[in-house]
């Protein structure tokens, strides 16, 4: 044969080797041990010397030929190789990047912070307790009698499960046994302190938190939010309870420009017991009254359930609606656009 049909022949079948292992498998049968360039050599054998310096030559730059052809085919391969990963790794770098959302607050959330900051700053503690109540806790403590409405099916969310006195566990409507919790759970200390002839510290909670009732409208959601307060000490009257609160409006709505209106009302643990209306003098909400919480001087009954004595120990209480504050200071008309979770609402409060 003649060699320079072999690098055409070596050249076409390296063309068709698709993969460096098949162009590595196309280069034995040329240039292996047993390969047709090796046969031609040992061919060789036979022939005169004058043939063999032609022949050899020719060979010699077949085999040439065959090898540049080899590295032709291996530069293409890898080239081939190298641009197909680019186009699979690929990366448009005129894509706008991916942002990373910041989270904000829940506008009820920063109403609750805002109250625990206010009234932190005369001197309140803030607490939180279980959603899932007794119902000693969220009523009987409480001075409700057996017979309230308040402990209605109707009015109340109750859980398959039932207390130590066989009684059904609830949602708790109202933050309100957090006054009882609180001041229990406080009442090992106070009664060390009394007993050692101390004056027992005043007890000044806040708690903010959760509340159900079977309730659904524009107004009412069947979970909503509280903020319990209560003030209990040797001489705290409903005097200090107009002031605090009057004092904690101002600061909430960043205004002096209103009334507050203490009316009469009732409750089972608190007697007297008041609404406390607002009524703004400028500004959207401006010359109606609106209802912002319940309060009122707490009945010695619930005093006598916190461990302490009602002769000595006298205070005031109130729960105000978070969700109500939030309404009102942002300007929300419908309560149910708080718990939808949709971020156009959500979003600008951030
Ligand atoms: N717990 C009452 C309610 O849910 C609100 C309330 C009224 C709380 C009077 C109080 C209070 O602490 O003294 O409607």
């Amino acid at each position: 044969m003649n060699p320079n049909d072999l690098v055409a022949e070596a050249t076409s079948d390296f063309a068709a080797a698709a993969t460096p292992a098949q162009l590595e498998d196309a280069k034995a049968v040329y240039l292996g041990k047993a390969g047709k360039v090796t046969a031609m050599m040992k061919g060789m054998a036979t022939l005169s010397a004058d043939e063999k310096r032609v022949f050899g030559a020719a060979v010699n730059q077949a085999k040439a030929g065959i090898e540049s052809a080899l590295t032709a085919r291996r530069d293409a391969l890898a080239e081939a190789q190298l641009q197909a990963q680019l186009r699979a790794e690929s990366l448009d770098v005129s894509l706008p990047g991916r942002s990373h959302a910041v989270g904000g607050l829940h506008p009820v959330s920063r109403v609750i912070e805002r109250v625990e900051a206010i009234f932190g700053s005369m001197g309140f503690d803030v607490a939180e307790g279980p959603e899932i109540e007794t119902d000693w806790m969220s009523f009987t403590a409480l001075n409700n009698p057996e017979n309230h409405p308040a402990r209605s099916m109707q009015d109340t969310f109750y859980v398959d499960v039932k207390d130590a006195q066989g009684r059904w566990l609830n949602l708790r409507p109202h933050t309100s046994p957090m006054q009882v919790r609180y001041a229990r759970a406080h009442a090992a200390r106070y009664a060390r302190e009394i007993a050692a002839g101390l004056t027992m510290p005043e007890i000044r909670v806040i708690a903010p938190g959760r509340t159900y009732r079977v309730d659904s409208d524009a107004t009412h959601s069947p979970m909503f939010h509280q903020c319990e307060g209560l003030w209990i000490g040797e001489n705290v009257s409903f005097k200090d309870l107009k002031v605090i609160f009057t004092d904690f409006i101002a600061a909430f709505f960043e205004t002096s420009d209103f009334d507050v209106r203490f009316r009469p009302s009732f409750f089972p643990f608190t007697e007297p017991s008041a609404e406390i209306d607002i009524r703004f003098h400028q500004g959207a909400l401006a010359g109606r009254w609106l209802e912002v919480a319940g309060s009122g001087q707490v009945h010695p009954n619930v005093v006598r359930n916190y461990g302490l004595d009602p002769e000595r120990h006298i205070g005031f209480a109130f729960g105000i609606g978070a969700d109500r504050f939030a309404m009102l200071r942002y300007g929300i008309d419908d309560l149910r656009l708080m718990f939808e979770g949709d971020l156009r609402f959500l979003t600008q409060f951030q």
